[in-house]
């Protein structure tokens, strides 16, 4: 009886695929800490806005919703839109949307009409179109409610058909205006925003007319993040560009060995198994401390190794070789992740896991003239990073994977 109720308490908190809840959410008090007093000042009509930057799968999407949830507490409103695969009309529409939602949200209206934004572009317009109906008793506050009308009438007069430069720049002056006249204090984050430089723009970019539209904003913070490390350091800090200097950039690493060994230690406690130290350092030196390596590897472990039981060397390695089976899901995510690529420039990556360092070096082994060009392109994907004088692959995972293929 009662080794059945020790067995019903013990619960399963590694996860992959997504970013965590809070529930599952790990550490990261460091930059948690350091986030929250620059975006808090905000409270004060204070500015400091910030950038995320990390490899793929290191977790800053997580950072990203568990603020959120944290800011919440605090009668701040959040707002995260993720600008994957979006261009410019859209991830304006998007952004729209989001503000609208968010604002039927904090009236408590979400689940009347909010679904139903999300569902997408025409039925958006009958929504907001509906809300405005049924809200006007209730009164939407007059920014978003004029906002409101603006779209319905946009959407329903521009749809089918693509925008003309003025009405793209009103699009644009509206939407991101928006969020700074509603009179609270707003957090506005951007996920993957290095997709934004490619957005096409006239009056000298976007990039230009959105720092020159936010610059006055107090009520309203930025935190912009990326996967292509060198493309968000180049947006964010070569003085060539026009948001150069507008944000502090924070760098998200891998957990270091204590916390990664810390993480599988309570998880496994958690789950009900039991871990030794060698075997938590073995998966770190496997894994590098990725957080979503750490997860998958605490998921098959929980697969093979009973509740009870000590987790065994054997099945730890089994696990950490499964990874790199083609029918894990990491190892499909790193094909997704490569198969963008260049020969010359999967090349230039083999060569980089057999362990060449040196741009010479690796010109030569992989018989390419201009290797600077393929390393930059590289450091802009995240892929790769420069050390001192030589440049090494950060991902331990895509290292083991491009040498055995
Ligand atoms: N703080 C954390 N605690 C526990 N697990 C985490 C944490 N952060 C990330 N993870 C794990 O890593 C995985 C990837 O996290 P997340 O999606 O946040 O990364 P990301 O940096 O946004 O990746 P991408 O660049 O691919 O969007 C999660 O699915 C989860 O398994
Ligand atoms: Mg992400």
């Amino acid at each position: 009886m009662l080794s059945n109720i020790c067995v019903s308490m013990s619960k399963i908190k590694f996860s992959f695929g997504r970013p965590v809840s809070p529930e599952q959410f790990y550490d990261r008090e460091e930059e948690l800490n350091r986030i929250r007093s620059r975006l808090l000042t905000i409270k004060d009509g204070v500015k400091n806005d910030i950038v995320l930057v990390g490899p793929r799968r290191v977790g800053k999407s997580s950072i990203i919703f568990y603020l959120e949830h944290n800011l919440a507490q605090e009668d701040i409103f959040t707002m995260n839109l993720d600008c994957e695969g979006l261009d410019l009309s859209s991830f304006l529409k998007t952004y729209g949307n989001t503000i609208i939602e968010s604002e039927l949200k904090a009236m408590g209206l979400m689940r009347r009409f909010g679904e139903r934004i999300k569902k997408g572009f025409t039925e958006a317009i009958s929504t907001m179109a509906e809300a405005l109906g049924k809200l006007r008793a209730v009164e939407l506050g007059t920014s978003s409610e004029e906002f409101l009308r603006f779209r319905i009438e946009f959407d329903k007069s521009t749809r089918n058909r693509s925008l003309a430069d003025d009405e793209l720049d009103e699009l644009f002056e509206r939407t991101i205006a928006l969020p700074n006249n509603l009179d609270k204090k707003y957090i506005v984050m951007f996920d993957e925003f290095q997709e934004t430089a490619n957005f096409n723009f006239s009056r000298g970019g976007f990039h230009a007319n959105f720092r020159k539209s936010i610059r006055n904003q107090n009520n309203v913070a930025y935190v912009f993040t990326g996967s292509a490390i060198g493309m968000m350091d180049t947006i964010f800090n070569d003085p060539k560009n026009p948001l150069a200097g507008a944000a502090e950039v924070i760098r998200v690493n891998p957990f270091d060995i204590q916390t990664s060994n810390s993480f599988l230690e309570i998880r496994f406690k958690e789950a009900g198994r039991k871990i030794t130290p060698d075997i938590e350092e073995f998966i770190f030196d496997q894994v590098g401390g990725f957080p979503a390596y750490l997860n998958w590897a605490g998921l098959r472990i929980c697969d093979l190794i009973p509740e009870n039981k000590t987790i065994t060397m054997d099945i730890a390695k089994k696990v950490c070789e499964e990874i790199h089976s083609p029918i894990s899901p990491i190892f499909q995510m790193i094909e997704k992740q490569l198969v963008k690529l260049g020969l010359k420039t999967k090349n230039i990556l083999h060569c980089m896991a057999l362990g060449y360092k040196r741009p010479s070096e690796i010109g030569s082994e992989a018989n390419v003239k201009n290797v600077y060009v393929y390393l930059n392109r590289l450091q802009s994907y995240g892929l790769v990073s420069k050390i001192n004088d030589h440049y090494e692959l950060i991902d331990p995972i895509i290292t083991e994977h491009l040498k055995r293929t």
